[in-house]
């Protein structure tokens, strides 16, 4: 693991951004790592179909709580149409750690992600879908 990256994650981990509540989300997703009970809540507030303001909270292991923090900064202010587009190699490669060949860990880096497909679809999305 690239030491930079693996910094990267830490830091997002104890220090995670855009972490909390909004007061009024438009779009509220909560999905779980069903590997190990973990659980990621990603609230959108979503205005002339741009995503004004994120927030996330949860509880998990550092990629997961990392993946949010950078998925949320990735996805702030963006058109919905842009944040649809955004894919798992997008996140993994803002994550900047080889993760693709660790099934394991992938979910858990993915978590975030999930929802945020699903709160934008409306509609569960398998991993291998995002
Ligand atoms: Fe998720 Fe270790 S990082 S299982
Ligand atoms: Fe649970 Fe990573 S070990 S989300």
């Amino acid at each position: 693991m690239d030491d930079i990256y693996r910094e990267q994650i830490l830091e997002h981990a104890r220090h995670p951004r855009n972490y909390g509540h909004l007061p009024a989300p438009t779009v509220i997703r909560e999905e779980r790592n069903p590997l190990c009970g973990d659980q990621i809540r990603l609230e959108l507030a979503i205005v002339d179909d741009v995503i004004a303001d994120v927030r996330f909270t949860g509880r998990g292991c550092a990629i997961s709580q990392a993946s949010a923090s950078l998925l949320t900064e990735a996805i702030k202010g963006k058109p919905v149409a842009e944040a649809k587009q955004f894919s798992k190699d997008d996140l993994l490669e803002i994550i900047g750690i080889p993760l693709a060949h660790n099934p394991t860990r992938l979910k858990c880096a993915l978590l975030s992600l999930k929802a945020l497909k699903a709160g934008l679809y409306g509609v569960g999305q398998e991993d291998e879908d995002i």
